[in-house]
């Protein structure tokens, strides 16, 4: 298994640009399946993730092709209507797939995406929503089975705005009869972005961005392409390296817009940001300060992604600082090995305290999930001596070789093997 090593105590300089992101390009693989034609893709991460749901749609009978950044998908003939155990174990969010499989083939076979690291991640919203526009659903030897004769429009409240489930109702409503309603929607970005994809291979979708979404059902979908937004959490993953070490960093590609709320806490934290149309420029002249209280929320409050990454500056910081984790249940995986590292956090079931220390150093740490792995090297960024960051596939999910492009900022760090 690789490790990630790193020699703390450089400062980041320079300029690094962001590729598209994850959580858009999930769905929107999802969404090829709906227009039975060519889906051209552009500026696709090359993530573990990204090649998980590549998988998945050969395996349901698509033709994929990749040249660089860009994917090419040829829905034309789709041969199965089932993700198999394998296939959903390696990836939980493939539970994206549901709607679309659905919409396409009347018909679904995913096995039970168990619980991940951060959480149980249960599905009832999206069966209750698929429910709502007629599928029938049962689970059985850890499979679920969807079936419908025809996709009939709703009015669908979401008792949470889970993202997934938002996603996988505007999925399957696309070729619903009738105008379909969802109400209490997930506002994030990566929502706007995948109505801009349906809307582009003719689907009649608005409201995404907003608490309620509506879809105007449609019988054909005709060939798109398409460019996906750049990753906002990957984004705030080098502004907080850049934070971390006292650097000053530019990160390019990028849509200041969608951070705001993790923007607004670096800058409480002691960093100058500056803004331009599609890059932020962060530095920290000064001592980091702790922040008051930081509580994860839906879009636009400030992102459960990015708590871990903010956890590992505010252990340095002069003071104490509260982060209160509203969204997963179990999302505190990087506080152990932060503490390993001479961090000073206590735990009190979804609130965290973190009371800065002088300093961290180099430590044998674990990653346990995707986000706390990425922590977890900022933290190795800023520590005294060497830090061994053992579960690299975690980090691999959502990051393109995190090690070389910190490197390029003048990081001492490295992968082996
Ligand atoms: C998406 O996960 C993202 N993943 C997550 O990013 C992100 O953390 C999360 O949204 C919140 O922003 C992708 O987009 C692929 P949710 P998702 O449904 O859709 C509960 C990363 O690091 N819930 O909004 O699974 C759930 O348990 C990943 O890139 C139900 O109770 O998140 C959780 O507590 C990690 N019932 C909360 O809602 C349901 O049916 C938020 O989940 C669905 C969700």
């Amino acid at each position: 298994m690789s490790k990630i090593v790193i020699a703390g105590g450089n400062k980041l300089e320079g300029e690094i640009k962001v590729s598209g992101a994850k959580n858009t390009v999930l769905p929107i693989l999802a969404a090829t399946l709906l227009n039975g034609g060519k889906n051209i893709i552009h500026d696709c991460p090359d993530l573990k993730d990204v090649s998980a749901s590549l998988q998945i749609l050969e395996r349901l009978g698509c033709k994929i092709q990749r040249q660089g950044k860009t994917i090419i998908v040829d829905s034309s003939s789709i041969k199965d209507y089932q993700i198999p155990d394998h296939l959903m174990r390696e990836m939980r969010s493939s539970m994206i797939f549901l709607g679309s499989i659905i919409a396409r083939c009347r018909k679904a076979i995913l096995s039970y995406p168990g619980g991940c690291e951060i959480g149980p991640r249960p599905i009832d919203l999206h069966l209750k929503a698929l429910r709502q526009l007629g599928v029938k659903t049962s689970e059985a030897h850890g499979y679920i089975y969807c079936d419908v004769d025809r996709l009939e429009a709703n009015d669908i409240n979401l008792r949470f705005p889970s993202v997934g489930a938002t996603e996988n109702t505007m999925l399957a409503a696309v070729l619903a009869k009738g105008t379909t309603i969802i109400r209490n929607v997930a506002k994030e970005p990566e929502i706007v972005d995948l109505q801009d994809y349906l809307n582009a291979m003719g689907a009649k979708i608005s409201g995404a961005g907003t608490s309620v979404i509506k879809i105007e059902g449609v019988s054909k979908l005709h060939d798109v392409e398409h460019t996906v937004i750049p990753d906002r959490i990957v984004t705030s993953t080098y502004l907080a390296a850049a934070a971390i070490t006292g650097g000053t960093v530019k990160v390019t590609n990028t849509n200041p817009e969608n951070l705001q709320a993790v923007l607004a806490e670096l800058r409480e934290c002691g960093c100058e940001i500056y803004l331009e149309k599609n890059a932020i420029t962060l530095s920290r002249p000064s001592v980091l300060q702790p922040v008051d209280v930081i509580r994860t929320l839906p879009y636009p409050g400030f992102p459960t992604d990015v708590q871990a990454l903010m956890m590992a500056v505010l252990t340095l910081a002069k003071g104490t600082s509260i982060i209160s984790e509203t969204i997963f249940e179990n999302r505190f995986k990087h506080v152990e090995e932060l503490i390993r590292m001479g961090a000073d956090i206590m735990v009190d079931g979804r609130v965290a305290v973190i009371r800065g220390v002088e300093k961290l150093t180099g430590a044998n740490v674990n990653a346990m999930d995707l986000r706390g792995g990425a922590a977890l090297v900022i933290a190795g960024l800023a520590a005294e001596g060497v830090t061994i960051v053992e579960g690299v596939q975690h980090i691999d999910r959502g990051y393109e070789n995190i090690e070389d492009k910190l490197a390029s900022l003048g990081a001492d760090i490295k992968r082996v093997d």
